[in-house]
């Protein structure tokens, strides 16, 4: 069944758990994760980027999740990822997202919260849930200095003045993660996470998860991570798929045949990062 954004997070706050927050473009990737959530049990949130709305459509992603998630056993949300734009976060709405994400993290903090503000005034009129972002969550690093981290990681007394400010139902934050493929091993500010949690003690999203050491997701869902955005490591899964698949057959031209086995490998990443967040067996 599709729910609000604000219900998935809320359970997961109250129980020390994270849900994945799966990207999608196509229907495979819609199918794979309805069915690892299925299979493990789990609440989950399927999201789009506006790339990903660029390419298949929002109503066409809307549609696909509804139907996907109108015969599940289990919770799903479906969110917009990385929303910079009004008018498609309206869209979004209007055509049945049950959260949205506002990403005004490269504006000063007054700025960054006006434009918050105003999404949530908006959404939250129509029951939508808003995260939003504060700190700079970067493209790959390979090393973040001392100084650096503090100019664009997540300051705690900002978080607390920005969801009091705003009235956010979750806040993405910067702790040492970056989105696409990792160079060296990321390594994460956990007692930044801590401080954050102590004092905001609400939902906490994690961008840039892919690649993440099992260990280090472990410990930031310990310390209060409640969202976890997954989608090199599904993006990965389907190429590995589809590669190995067309060099043992490179004369099987049907789509259905070449996919099939992509879905099945995506199901399998996404189911273990259920386990690995402890969604599973929530729903
Ligand atoms: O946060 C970024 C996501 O991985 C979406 O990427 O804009 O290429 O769809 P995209
Ligand atoms: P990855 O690139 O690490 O999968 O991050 C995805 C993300 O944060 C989407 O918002
Ligand atoms: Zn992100």
């Amino acid at each position: 069944m599709i729910v609000a954004g604000r219900e998935i997070l809320k359970h997961a706050h109250k129980h020390g758990y994270a849900v994945g927050a799966f990207n999608v473009n196509n229907m495979e990737q819609v199918k794979a994760i309805i069915e690892a959530a299925e299979e493990t049990k789990s609440p989950v949130i399927i999201q789009a980027s506006q790339g990903g709305l660029k390419y298949a459509g929002v109503e066409y992603i809307a549609a696909m999740v509804k139907e996907a998630a109108k015969n599940a056993s289990v919770p799903v949300a479906l969110h917009l990822d990385h929303g910079t734009d009004f008018k498609q976060i309206m869209m979004c709405i209007r055509n049945g997202f049950t959260s949205v994400m506002i990403d005004a993290s490269h504006y000063e903090l007054e700025e960054n919260i006006k434009k918050t503000r105003k999404i949530v005034e908006m959404a939250h009129a129509v029951g939508v849930s808003v995260e939003a972002e504060l700190g700079k969550i970067g493209g790959v690093e390979d090393d973040i200095s001392v100084d650096e981290k503090d100019a664009t990681f997540t300051d705690p007394d900002d978080a607390e003045k920005f969801v009091a400010e705003t009235g956010v139902d979750s806040l993405a934050i910067a702790v040492g993660t970056a989105h696409g493929p990792y160079k060296g091993e990321p390594k994460l500010d956990f007692e930044r996470i801590k401080v954050i949690k102590e004092k905001l003690n609400m939902p906490l999203v994690l961008h840039g998860s892919s690649g993440v050491p099992e260990e280090s997701i472990k410990e930031a869902v310990r310390l209060g991570i409640n969202k976890i955005n997954i989608d090199t490591d599904i993006r990965m899964a389907f190429h590995r798929a589809v590669k190995e698949f067309v060099k043992k057959n490179p004369d099987v031209y049907d789509p259905r045949k070449i996919l099939s086995p992509a879905k099945e490998e995506m199901k399998n990443v996404i189911a273990d990062k259920m386990r690995i967040f402890g969604s599973a067996g929530m729903a």
